[in-house]
């Protein structure tokens, strides 16, 4: 049963600035959902809420499989995953920065291996598998940051400004794996970023972060 999020209302300030003033948005479908918006506008601070990393200071923000609302504990934390653009990596090698949440959830080695190898591959990084992380480009840390993600198959893919600093090669490689993503039955996907014709190429659905407010287009 695939999972829905229902945002309902949200407020959220910072030092008394408002950012979220009464937002509310429904992802009830799969596919890629693409957000907008001007630089400050609060889309960062809405993924966060989105993916349980941050509590509104208003509003609510519920997720649903079936009908049935889920309680906020690990397993549906498991099942959602938001990906920074700088995200830290661990000095180890990509390997073992990408297999991280699968060594955490304690799987066996042999599904571990398999299971990075795919994630590499298909961000185009397994000719990288034994570098050490802490060296890889900052393209390529954001394509790790992806792998590292898609190892435990979440089903709720918040991705922060994914191709912020990627070069049209990588971009076009990044686009190709969340396009490909965004087909899988079950999978919901929500991008930001401030290009308006990656926003056409991946979006099923168009939305815009306005006023503190999400509207679709
Ligand atoms: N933890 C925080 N403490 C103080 N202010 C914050 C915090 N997080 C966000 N803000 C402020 O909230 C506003 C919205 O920030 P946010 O990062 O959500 O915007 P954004 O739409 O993602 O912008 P960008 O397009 O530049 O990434 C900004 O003015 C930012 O400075
Ligand atoms: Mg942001």
């Amino acid at each position: 049963m695939s999972l829905h999020l229902s945002v309902y209302g949200v407020e959220k300030s910072y030092g008394g600035d408002p950012v979220l003033k009464g937002c509310s948005l429904s992802l009830d479908r799969s596919g890629i959902y693409v957000l907008t918006g001007a630089n400050g506008s609060g889309k960062s601070t809405l993924l966060r809420v989105c993916a349980l990393l941050e509590e509104p200071d208003r509003g609510t923000v519920e997720y649903s499989s079936g009908g049935i609302a889920l309680a906020k504990n690990i397993s549906l934390r498991r099942r959602v995953t938001l990906v920074l653009p700088r995200a830290g990596v661990f000095s180890t090698t990509v390997f073992n920065n990408a297999a991280y949440g699968l060594k955490i959830r304690k799987m066996e080695r042999r599904k571990i291996d398999e299971k990075v190898n795919d994630a590499l591959d298909f961000v185009g990084l397994k000719h990288k598998a034994k570098q050490d992380a802490r060296t890889l480009s900052s393209g390529e840390t954001q394509r790790l940051g992806l792998a590292r993600a898609l190892v435990t198959e979440p089903e709720m893919l918040f991705l922060d400004e994914p191709t912020s600093s990627v070069d049209p090669e990588s971009t076009t490689v990044l686009e190709g794996s969340i396009l490909s993503l965004g087909k899988e039955s079950g999978k919901t996907i929500v991008v930001t970023t401030h290009d308006k014709e990656q926003a056409q190429r991946l979006a099923d659905f168009l939305l815009i972060m306005e006023r503190g407010r999400v509207r679709r287009l």
